[in-house]
């Protein structure tokens, strides 16, 4: 039986920590409020907002290097790469052909993922489709993201802009048909569109235009538009009830229970809402990892980025039974349940 198996994993983060105390000299904001509210402590920034080095693709590259160098394979061996992000060097193409490029690989296929906060768990559900059905070997799964760019550091846009940071994660997923070998349990994707204004950037796009509005009317378009809009509350309870359904889904298409678990690593959106669902499942602490303090809500990036560091640290070996959730916008959510 063909298995997927992750072969090697990395991340990386741009130097410059950016602390809760730096963001208070821009807006009208508190250590106090961003922790208690949060559990953030610190994220990374690119050092210049501006950078043209610097960019979403760049850090997938940083990260997609050590996993490689995890895996003891070379940028020749991936056969496909799947990028996960929401912030892409170009409104298109997307970031998947720059990785291909930055990487030197040859003409392989490059897909890009839109699903956000749910984009890893999107990505890693479809390439183990394609490892399933014995189409592709060695996948390149990255979730990278670089928000600094794009946010409003004015109190206006404050509710939002403490939340998020910059960078990258990276798995290779590999077939095997080693008996030993870990393996892909169980994977589901679900989505509500109907939400989607709820927590949305809407310019540019075909439904609020873009360059029209920019040339005609350029005092009409708002930082509202412009800037990531959240309803907080409003995706908090949305990512509290959802968590706990995509979680439970998992572990009973795989036949296991939470007891099984080695080890649970939400999308790192907020302290708050992983507690929350610690507590419902009544997950001990050691089974669940969380590195938000040090990183904020970094979307596409935040789980493979917290797994990397998990199974760096030590606290995943080969054989843990691992589940993957996530939910953000779109609405979008999903999980994947897998053996190291
Ligand atoms: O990753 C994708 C999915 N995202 C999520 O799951 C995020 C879900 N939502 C959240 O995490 C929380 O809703 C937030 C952290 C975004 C906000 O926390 P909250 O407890 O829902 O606060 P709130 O939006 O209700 O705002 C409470 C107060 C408001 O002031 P008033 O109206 O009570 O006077 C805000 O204006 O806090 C104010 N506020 C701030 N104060 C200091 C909002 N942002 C800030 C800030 N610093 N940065």
């Amino acid at each position: 039986m063909i298995k997927s198996t992750i072969k090697g994993i990395g991340f990386h983060v741009p130097d410059h920590v950016v602390s809760n105390d730096d963001l208070a000299k821009l807006m009208t904001t508190n250590d106090e409020w961003i922790t208690e509210r949060t559990g953030i402590k610190e994220r990374r920034h690119r050092i210049n907002r501006n950078d043209a080095q610097e960019t979403t693709a760049f850090l997938g590259y940083k990260a997609s290097e050590k996993a490689l160098q995890h895996a003891g394979l070379e940028a020749k061996d991936i056969d496909y790469i799947i990028f996960a992000t929401l912030s892409p060097d170009y409104y298109f193409p997307g970031c998947g052909v720059i990785l291909q490029d930055m990487l030197g690989c040859d003409t392989i296929g490059a897909l890009d993922i839109r699903n956000q906060c749910s984009g890893f768990v999107y990505a890693m559900s479809v390439a183990n489709a394609f490892i399933k059905s014995r189409i592709y070997k060695n996948i390149l799964v990255v979730g990278s993201e670089v928000h600094s760019f794009g946010l409003d550091f004015s109190d206006k846009g404050r509710g939002v802009s403490v939340i998020f940071g910059d960078g990258a994660g990276a798995v290779i997923l590999s077939a095997t048909e080693d008996e030993n070998a870990g393996d892909i349990l169980a994977v589901n994707m679900h989505s509500e569109g109907k939400y989607a204004d709820e927590l949305c950037t809407k310019f540019p796009g075909s439904k609020y235009g873009w360059s029209d509005r920019m040339r005609t009317e350029p005092d009409q378009v708002t930082d509202e538009e412009v800037y990531p809009k959240m309803n907080g509350n409003f995706v908090f309870k949305n990512a509290v009830t959802r968590f706990p359904e995509t979680m439970q889904e998992a572990l009973d298409k795989a036949g296991k229970t939470i007891e099984d678990l080695d080890m649970f690593i939400p999308h790192q959106a907020n302290l708050r809402i992983a507690q929350f669902v610690q507590q419902k499942f009544g997950l001990p602490d050691e089974k669940v990892f969380n590195n938000i303090q040090r990183y904020g809500n970094t979307t596409a990036a935040s789980i493979p980025i917290a797994l990397s560091e998990a199974i760096e640290g030590g606290k995943i070996k080969r054989g843990d039974l691992v589940l993957l959730s996530a939910f953000g916008s779109g609405f979008t959510w999903g999980s994947v349940l897998f053996q190291y």
